[in-house]
Protein backbone atom coordinates (compact mmCIF):
# COMPACT_ATOMS: atom_id res chain seq x y z
CA UNK A 1 0.00 0.00 0.00
CA UNK A 2 1.28 3.12 -0.89
CA UNK A 3 2.02 6.06 1.06
CA UNK A 4 -0.50 8.43 0.85
CA UNK A 5 -3.56 5.27 0.55
CA UNK A 6 -1.94 4.45 4.24
CA UNK A 7 -2.90 8.05 5.35
CA UNK A 8 -6.31 7.44 3.72
CA UNK A 9 -7.02 4.44 5.50
CA UNK A 10 -6.09 6.10 8.63
CA UNK A 11 -8.36 9.49 7.83
CA UNK A 12 -11.18 6.59 6.66
CA UNK A 13 -10.82 4.95 10.53
CA UNK A 14 -10.95 8.65 12.17
CA UNK A 15 -7.17 7.96 12.63
CA UNK A 16 -5.53 11.32 10.84
CA UNK A 17 -6.16 14.77 11.19
CA UNK A 18 -4.76 17.13 8.77
CA UNK A 19 -3.41 20.78 10.11
CA UNK A 20 -4.60 23.57 8.12
CA UNK A 21 -3.30 26.71 10.31
CA UNK A 22 0.19 27.89 8.99
CA UNK A 23 3.22 26.16 10.82
CA UNK A 24 6.29 26.30 10.46
CA UNK A 25 9.07 23.30 10.16
CA UNK A 26 10.56 24.84 13.84
CA UNK A 27 7.25 24.17 15.22
CA UNK A 28 6.13 20.42 13.89
CA UNK A 29 8.42 18.30 16.55
CA UNK A 30 6.31 20.24 19.52
CA UNK A 31 3.21 19.58 17.29
CA UNK A 32 3.91 15.76 16.72
CA UNK A 33 5.04 15.48 20.74
CA UNK A 34 1.61 17.11 21.90
CA UNK A 35 -0.89 15.08 19.28
CA UNK A 36 1.59 11.84 20.44
CA UNK A 37 0.57 12.34 24.12
CA UNK A 38 -2.65 12.96 23.33
CA UNK A 39 -5.05 11.39 20.67
CA UNK A 40 -1.80 10.07 19.10
CA UNK A 41 -3.51 9.99 15.54
CA UNK A 42 -1.27 10.42 12.10
CA UNK A 43 -0.75 14.11 11.27
CA UNK A 44 -0.63 15.90 8.13
CA UNK A 45 0.72 19.31 7.77
CA UNK A 46 -0.77 21.58 4.88
CA UNK A 47 0.08 24.70 5.38
CA UNK A 48 4.09 24.78 6.08
CA UNK A 49 5.17 28.39 5.96
CA UNK A 50 9.25 27.67 5.01
CA UNK A 51 8.19 24.00 2.50
CA UNK A 52 6.35 24.01 -0.53
CA UNK A 53 4.62 20.52 0.34
CA UNK A 54 2.98 18.77 2.83
CA UNK A 55 4.52 16.40 5.98
CA UNK A 56 3.14 13.73 7.43
CA UNK A 57 4.18 12.18 10.96
CA UNK A 58 3.21 9.61 13.23
CA UNK A 59 1.86 7.14 11.18
CA UNK A 60 3.45 4.50 12.92
CA UNK A 61 2.72 5.76 16.28
CA UNK A 62 0.46 3.25 17.17
CA UNK A 63 0.56 -0.40 16.47
CA UNK A 64 -2.79 -0.63 16.06
CA UNK A 65 -2.09 1.15 12.79
CA UNK A 66 0.34 -0.94 11.84
CA UNK A 67 -1.77 -4.61 12.13
CA UNK A 68 -4.57 -2.56 9.88
CA UNK A 69 -1.79 -1.50 7.08
CA UNK A 70 -0.96 -5.10 6.61
CA UNK A 71 -4.20 -6.81 7.34
CA UNK A 72 -3.21 -8.11 10.53
CA UNK A 73 -5.14 -7.05 14.12
CA UNK A 74 -2.37 -8.29 16.97
CA UNK A 75 1.29 -8.85 17.57
CA UNK A 76 0.78 -12.37 16.68
CA UNK A 77 -1.39 -12.17 13.49
CA UNK A 78 1.33 -9.44 12.22
CA UNK A 79 4.69 -11.51 12.52
CA UNK A 80 2.65 -14.54 11.44
CA UNK A 81 1.99 -12.50 7.93
CA UNK A 82 5.89 -11.52 7.95
CA UNK A 83 7.08 -15.01 8.46
CA UNK A 84 4.79 -15.90 5.53
CA UNK A 85 6.10 -13.35 2.80
CA UNK A 86 9.43 -15.20 3.83
CA UNK A 87 8.73 -18.13 2.86
CA UNK A 88 9.28 -18.09 -1.19
CA UNK A 89 9.47 -14.18 -2.02
CA UNK A 90 8.73 -13.78 -5.84
CA UNK A 91 11.27 -11.96 -8.05
CA UNK A 92 10.81 -8.34 -8.24
CA UNK A 93 8.08 -7.01 -10.81
CA UNK A 94 9.50 -4.21 -12.80
CA UNK A 95 8.59 -1.26 -14.69
CA UNK A 96 9.25 2.45 -16.17
CA UNK A 97 9.21 5.60 -14.00
CA UNK A 98 6.33 7.42 -14.57
CA UNK A 99 8.02 11.03 -14.99
CA UNK A 100 4.50 12.77 -15.40
CA UNK A 101 4.46 11.98 -11.52
CA UNK A 102 8.04 13.09 -10.43
CA UNK A 103 9.99 15.91 -10.81
CA UNK A 104 13.72 15.04 -11.38
CA UNK A 105 16.70 17.29 -10.13
CA UNK A 106 20.04 16.34 -10.24
CA UNK A 107 22.55 17.15 -7.54
CA UNK A 108 19.95 18.48 -5.30
CA UNK A 109 20.64 21.19 -2.54
CA UNK A 110 18.54 19.23 0.37
CA UNK A 111 17.62 21.78 1.98
CA UNK A 112 16.25 23.65 0.08
CA UNK A 113 14.39 20.42 -0.89
CA UNK A 114 13.39 18.92 2.48
CA UNK A 115 11.70 20.55 5.35
CA UNK A 116 14.16 21.63 7.15
CA UNK A 117 13.58 19.68 10.80
CA UNK A 118 15.77 19.82 13.84
CA UNK A 119 14.17 17.33 16.20
CA UNK A 120 15.86 18.51 19.48
CA UNK A 121 17.35 21.58 21.42
CA UNK A 122 21.32 20.55 20.40
CA UNK A 123 20.62 18.72 17.12
CA UNK A 124 23.62 19.39 15.22
CA UNK A 125 21.79 20.06 11.87
CA UNK A 126 18.22 18.93 10.42
CA UNK A 127 18.17 15.28 10.16
CA UNK A 128 15.64 12.83 8.08
CA UNK A 129 14.43 10.56 10.07
CA UNK A 130 12.11 8.61 7.74
CA UNK A 131 14.91 7.71 5.33
CA UNK A 132 14.54 3.70 4.55
CA UNK A 133 18.10 3.34 3.27
CA UNK A 134 18.02 0.61 0.56
CA UNK A 135 21.48 -0.84 -0.67
CA UNK A 136 22.69 -4.13 -2.26
CA UNK A 137 25.35 -6.71 -0.41
CA UNK A 138 28.27 -6.86 -3.03
CA UNK A 139 28.74 -10.74 -2.11
CA UNK A 140 24.99 -12.00 -2.54
CA UNK A 141 23.57 -9.54 -4.75
CA UNK A 142 20.71 -9.23 -2.03
CA UNK A 143 18.71 -5.91 -1.42
CA UNK A 144 18.53 -4.63 2.33
CA UNK A 145 16.37 -1.49 3.53
CA UNK A 146 16.83 -0.22 6.92
CA UNK A 147 15.82 3.03 8.64
CA UNK A 148 19.36 5.23 8.80
CA UNK A 149 19.33 8.54 10.39
CA UNK A 150 20.60 11.30 8.01
CA UNK A 151 22.23 14.18 8.86
CA UNK A 152 21.65 17.09 6.27
CA UNK A 153 24.44 19.28 4.96
CA UNK A 154 25.18 21.81 2.62
CA UNK A 155 24.68 21.08 -1.21
CA UNK A 156 23.54 17.46 -1.64
CA UNK A 157 25.53 16.15 1.12
CA UNK A 158 24.54 14.16 4.37
CA UNK A 159 25.59 11.86 6.95
CA UNK A 160 25.49 8.23 6.48
CA UNK A 161 25.02 6.14 9.94
CA UNK A 162 25.08 2.63 9.22
CA UNK A 163 25.49 0.50 12.51
CA UNK A 164 23.10 -2.16 12.53
CA UNK A 165 24.21 -6.09 11.03
CA UNK A 166 23.08 -5.79 7.44
CA UNK A 167 24.12 -2.16 6.63
CA UNK A 168 27.16 -2.18 8.71
CA UNK A 169 28.08 -5.36 6.87
CA UNK A 170 27.31 -4.02 3.11
CA UNK A 171 29.42 -0.15 4.52
CA UNK A 172 32.31 -2.40 5.70
CA UNK A 173 32.53 -4.33 2.17
CA UNK A 174 32.66 -1.28 0.22
CA UNK A 175 33.13 2.53 2.40
CA UNK A 176 35.38 0.15 4.62
CA UNK A 177 37.34 -0.96 1.75
CA UNK A 178 38.21 2.53 0.62
CA UNK A 179 35.22 1.96 -1.89
CA UNK A 180 32.05 4.15 -3.34
CA UNK A 181 28.46 2.54 -2.13
CA UNK A 182 25.52 3.10 -4.27
CA UNK A 183 22.52 3.72 -2.24
CA UNK A 184 18.60 4.76 -2.68
CA UNK A 185 17.43 6.46 0.61
CA UNK A 186 13.07 6.38 0.08
CA UNK A 187 11.22 8.79 2.37
CA UNK A 188 7.61 7.86 2.19
CA UNK A 189 7.39 4.66 0.80
CA UNK A 190 5.17 2.10 0.38
CA UNK A 191 4.63 0.86 3.65
CA UNK A 192 5.16 -2.79 3.54
CA UNK A 193 9.03 -1.00 2.78
CA UNK A 194 8.59 1.26 6.05
CA UNK A 195 7.60 -1.86 7.84
CA UNK A 196 10.63 -3.86 6.67
CA UNK A 197 13.04 -1.06 7.57
CA UNK A 198 12.54 -1.46 11.05
CA UNK A 199 12.99 -5.04 11.28
CA UNK A 200 16.08 -7.29 10.46
CA UNK A 201 16.47 -10.27 8.11
CA UNK A 202 19.54 -12.54 7.41
CA UNK A 203 22.02 -12.02 4.23
CA UNK A 204 20.49 -14.76 2.23
CA UNK A 205 17.32 -12.70 2.17
CA UNK A 206 16.11 -10.29 -0.47
CA UNK A 207 13.90 -7.19 1.31
CA UNK A 208 12.46 -5.58 -1.73
CA UNK A 209 11.37 -9.86 -2.67
CA UNK A 210 9.93 -9.53 0.83
CA UNK A 211 8.04 -6.79 0.59
CA UNK A 212 6.76 -7.69 -2.38
CA UNK A 213 5.33 -10.87 -1.21
CA UNK A 214 3.75 -8.79 1.80
CA UNK A 215 2.50 -6.35 -0.59
CA UNK A 216 0.62 -9.18 -2.19
CA UNK A 217 2.09 -8.84 -5.47
CA UNK A 218 0.81 -5.26 -5.26
CA UNK A 219 4.52 -3.03 -5.41
CA UNK A 220 6.09 -2.52 -8.47
CA UNK A 221 9.26 -1.53 -8.91
CA UNK A 222 11.02 1.00 -11.15
CA UNK A 223 13.64 -0.72 -13.60
CA UNK A 224 16.91 0.49 -12.49
CA UNK A 225 20.32 -0.42 -11.25
CA UNK A 226 18.97 0.03 -7.87
CA UNK A 227 14.74 -1.43 -7.70
CA UNK A 228 12.91 1.09 -6.19
CA UNK A 229 9.33 0.49 -5.09
CA UNK A 230 7.03 3.15 -7.51
CA UNK A 231 4.92 5.49 -5.56
CA UNK A 232 7.64 6.52 -2.72
CA UNK A 233 6.89 10.27 -2.56
CA UNK A 234 10.73 11.56 -2.23
CA UNK A 235 13.68 8.90 -3.60
CA UNK A 236 17.26 10.24 -3.44
CA UNK A 237 20.19 7.98 -5.14
CA UNK A 238 23.45 9.10 -4.14
CA UNK A 239 27.09 7.52 -3.12
CA UNK A 240 28.89 6.69 0.09
CA UNK A 241 32.01 8.01 -0.40
CA UNK A 242 34.97 6.93 2.11
CA UNK A 243 35.46 10.50 3.43
CA UNK A 244 34.51 10.84 6.94
CA UNK A 245 33.57 13.50 9.67
CA UNK A 246 31.84 13.62 13.13
CA UNK A 247 27.58 13.19 12.54
CA UNK A 248 25.69 14.47 15.68
CA UNK A 249 24.71 15.07 18.18
CA UNK A 250 21.47 14.03 17.81
CA UNK A 251 18.89 13.31 20.51
CA UNK A 252 18.18 9.59 20.37
CA UNK A 253 15.64 7.23 21.04
CA UNK A 254 17.04 6.67 25.12
CA UNK A 255 16.58 10.25 25.65
CA UNK A 256 20.58 10.81 25.19
CA UNK A 257 22.43 12.77 22.53
CA UNK A 258 24.03 10.49 20.10
CA UNK A 259 27.37 11.01 17.65
CA UNK A 260 29.38 8.96 15.70
CA UNK A 261 32.23 9.08 13.19
CA UNK A 262 30.60 8.90 9.89
CA UNK A 263 31.19 8.60 6.00
CA UNK A 264 29.56 11.10 3.95
CA UNK A 265 26.48 10.50 0.94
CA UNK A 266 26.59 12.59 -2.45
CA UNK A 267 22.87 12.99 -3.43
CA UNK A 268 23.10 12.61 -7.27
CA UNK A 269 19.78 12.75 -8.21
CA UNK A 270 16.44 13.18 -6.45
CA UNK A 271 13.05 12.16 -7.74
CA UNK A 272 10.23 14.37 -5.97
CA UNK A 273 6.72 13.38 -5.92
CA UNK A 274 4.55 16.33 -7.59
CA UNK A 275 2.37 16.64 -4.66
CA UNK A 276 4.92 15.45 -2.11
CA UNK A 277 3.90 14.79 0.85
CA UNK A 278 7.27 14.10 3.13
CA UNK A 279 7.23 11.56 6.19
CA UNK A 280 8.95 13.28 9.37
CA UNK A 281 9.54 10.66 12.13
CA UNK A 282 10.08 12.39 15.29
CA UNK A 283 13.56 11.63 16.44
CA UNK A 284 14.35 10.87 20.16
CA UNK A 285 11.65 9.31 22.45
CA UNK A 286 8.48 9.26 20.24
CA UNK A 287 6.43 6.86 20.05
CA UNK A 288 6.71 6.42 16.08
CA UNK A 289 10.83 5.97 16.56
CA UNK A 290 10.49 3.52 19.39
CA UNK A 291 7.49 1.99 18.29
CA UNK A 292 9.40 0.97 14.95
CA UNK A 293 12.75 0.37 16.50
CA UNK A 294 10.90 -2.47 18.83
CA UNK A 295 9.21 -4.52 15.90
CA UNK A 296 12.87 -5.91 15.39
CA UNK A 297 12.67 -7.28 18.83
CA UNK A 298 9.32 -8.04 19.23
CA UNK A 299 9.97 -10.21 16.14
CA UNK A 300 12.43 -12.30 17.93
CA UNK A 301 10.14 -12.41 21.55
CA UNK A 302 7.16 -13.31 19.55
CA UNK A 303 8.93 -16.61 18.67
CA UNK A 304 10.07 -17.26 21.53
CA UNK A 305 6.85 -16.85 22.82
CA UNK A 306 5.45 -19.40 20.17
CA UNK A 307 8.33 -22.06 21.60
CA UNK A 308 8.36 -21.58 25.14
CA UNK A 309 5.15 -22.15 26.57
CA UNK A 310 6.08 -20.63 29.73
CA UNK A 311 6.75 -16.91 28.54
CA UNK A 312 3.20 -15.80 28.91
CA UNK A 313 3.92 -12.23 27.92
CA UNK A 314 6.56 -9.44 27.25
CA UNK A 315 6.87 -5.66 27.62
CA UNK A 316 8.94 -3.00 26.18
CA UNK A 317 8.41 -0.24 28.12
CA UNK A 318 8.30 3.02 25.78
CA UNK A 319 10.64 4.79 29.06
CA UNK A 320 13.29 2.32 28.37
CA UNK A 321 14.16 3.19 24.63
CA UNK A 322 12.33 -0.68 24.52
CA UNK A 323 15.91 -1.92 25.36
CA UNK A 324 14.38 -3.08 28.53
CA UNK A 325 11.83 -6.72 28.55
CA UNK A 326 9.83 -7.30 31.07
CA UNK A 327 8.91 -10.78 30.96
CA UNK A 328 5.93 -12.15 32.92
CA UNK A 329 6.53 -16.05 33.34
CA UNK A 330 4.79 -19.08 34.44
CA UNK A 331 4.74 -19.71 38.33
CA UNK A 332 7.58 -21.31 39.58
CA UNK A 333 10.00 -20.46 36.61
CA UNK A 334 12.83 -18.75 38.09
CA UNK A 335 15.98 -17.46 35.78
CA UNK A 336 17.79 -20.99 36.34
CA UNK A 337 14.82 -22.42 34.33
CA UNK A 338 14.99 -20.10 31.59
CA UNK A 339 16.75 -20.67 28.33
CA UNK A 340 19.69 -18.68 28.45
CA UNK A 341 19.33 -17.79 24.28
CA UNK A 342 16.05 -15.26 25.34
CA UNK A 343 19.05 -13.42 26.82
CA UNK A 344 21.43 -13.14 23.25
CA UNK A 345 18.42 -10.39 21.53
CA UNK A 346 20.07 -8.27 20.41
CA UNK A 347 19.66 -4.20 21.95
CA UNK A 348 17.73 -5.44 24.47
CA UNK A 349 20.19 -4.69 27.45
CA UNK A 350 18.18 -5.49 30.43
CA UNK A 351 15.56 -8.46 31.33
CA UNK A 352 13.19 -8.56 34.73
CA UNK A 353 11.33 -11.46 35.07
CA UNK A 354 7.93 -11.59 36.81
CA UNK A 355 5.01 -13.23 37.98
CA UNK A 356 1.83 -12.58 36.55
CA UNK A 357 0.42 -10.99 39.27
CA UNK A 358 2.61 -7.98 38.39
CA UNK A 359 1.22 -5.74 35.76
CA UNK A 360 4.07 -4.86 33.38
CA UNK A 361 2.92 -1.62 32.01
CA UNK A 362 2.64 -0.01 35.05
CA UNK A 363 6.32 1.51 36.17
CA UNK A 364 4.89 1.40 39.84
CA UNK A 365 4.18 -2.55 40.07
CA UNK A 366 7.66 -3.33 38.01
CA UNK A 367 9.72 -1.49 41.13
CA UNK A 368 7.43 -3.06 43.50
CA UNK A 369 8.32 -6.89 42.93
CA UNK A 370 12.07 -6.01 42.15
CA UNK A 371 12.04 -4.00 45.70
CA UNK A 372 10.46 -7.31 46.98
CA UNK A 373 11.27 -9.88 45.03
CA UNK A 374 14.68 -9.52 44.04
CA UNK A 375 16.52 -10.08 47.34
CA UNK A 376 18.95 -12.63 46.91
CA UNK A 377 22.66 -11.94 45.04
CA UNK A 378 21.34 -14.49 42.55
CA UNK A 379 18.43 -12.42 41.37
CA UNK A 380 20.87 -10.00 39.93
CA UNK A 381 22.99 -10.90 36.87
CA UNK A 382 25.40 -8.73 35.26
CA UNK A 383 26.90 -10.13 31.90
CA UNK A 384 30.31 -7.50 31.05
CA UNK A 385 30.01 -8.00 27.59
CA UNK A 386 29.91 -4.40 25.60
CA UNK A 387 27.21 -3.24 23.31
CA UNK A 388 27.51 -1.22 19.96
CA UNK A 389 27.85 1.76 22.04
CA UNK A 390 30.96 0.21 24.08
CA UNK A 391 28.95 0.45 27.08
CA UNK A 392 28.44 -2.76 29.72
CA UNK A 393 26.13 -5.39 28.63
CA UNK A 394 23.20 -7.00 30.21
CA UNK A 395 21.62 -6.81 33.38
CA UNK A 396 19.19 -9.40 34.17
CA UNK A 397 16.87 -8.98 37.03
CA UNK A 398 14.50 -12.10 38.71
CA UNK A 399 11.49 -10.41 40.52
CA UNK A 400 9.69 -13.51 40.59
CA UNK A 401 8.87 -15.30 43.40
CA UNK A 402 9.31 -19.31 43.21
CA UNK A 403 5.98 -19.99 44.35
CA UNK A 404 3.40 -16.94 44.61
CA UNK A 405 0.74 -19.13 46.47
CA UNK A 406 2.71 -19.31 49.25
CA UNK A 407 1.66 -17.26 52.14
CA UNK A 408 4.79 -14.67 52.38
CA UNK A 409 4.45 -14.45 48.93
CA UNK A 410 0.86 -13.25 48.12
CA UNK A 411 0.12 -9.76 46.86
CA UNK A 412 -1.83 -8.07 49.13
CA UNK A 413 -4.92 -6.38 47.81
CA UNK A 414 -7.51 -4.35 49.13
CA UNK A 415 -9.97 -6.53 50.85
CA UNK A 416 -13.70 -5.26 48.86
C1 LIG B 1 13.61 6.22 12.96
C2 LIG B 1 14.71 5.21 12.98
C3 LIG B 1 16.02 5.61 12.85
C4 LIG B 1 17.05 4.67 12.84
N1 LIG B 1 18.33 5.09 12.67
C5 LIG B 1 19.32 4.18 12.54
C6 LIG B 1 20.64 4.61 12.25
O1 LIG B 1 20.93 5.79 12.15
N2 LIG B 1 21.59 3.65 12.10
C7 LIG B 1 21.30 2.32 12.20
O2 LIG B 1 22.19 1.50 12.02
N3 LIG B 1 20.07 1.89 12.51
C8 LIG B 1 19.06 2.78 12.66
N4 LIG B 1 17.80 2.36 12.95
C9 LIG B 1 17.56 0.91 13.19
C10 LIG B 1 17.52 0.08 11.92
O3 LIG B 1 16.80 0.69 10.89
C11 LIG B 1 16.85 -1.27 12.16
O4 LIG B 1 17.43 -1.87 13.26
C12 LIG B 1 16.93 -2.18 10.97
O5 LIG B 1 16.16 -3.31 11.22
C13 LIG B 1 18.33 -2.60 10.70
O6 LIG B 1 18.31 -3.49 9.64
P1 LIG B 1 19.47 -4.52 9.38
O7 LIG B 1 19.58 -5.38 10.59
O8 LIG B 1 18.94 -5.25 8.18
O9 LIG B 1 20.72 -3.76 9.11
C14 LIG B 1 16.76 3.28 12.99
C15 LIG B 1 15.44 2.88 13.12
C16 LIG B 1 14.42 3.82 13.12
C17 LIG B 1 13.01 3.34 13.24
Amino acid sequence: MDFKHFIEQSRNAGDCITITDEVSCRDIPMRIAEEESGENRVLVFENISDYDGAVASNLFGNPERIYRSVGAHDNPSYYQKIDQATQSPPDLALQEMDDQKYDVVANPVLLDQIPNIVHSEHDATPYITSGVVLARNPDTGNHHISYIRLSVLDGNKFYFNPRTPRMKEIAELTVGKGENLEIAVLIGGPVEAMLLGALGFTEDDDELKIAQALSNGELIFADRDLPVPLGTEIVLFGTVEPEYGEEGPFGDMKGLYITNENPICRVTKMWRCKDVNYHSILGGKSQEHVGLVRMKMLHQLEHFKQEKSYILDYHLPKYAASQMCLMTVEDGITLDKVDKELFDIRLIEKFVLLNKDTDPTSAEDVLWAMTHRANEEKDFSFVETENIFGLPGLMIIDATTADPTEWTSIRVKVFE
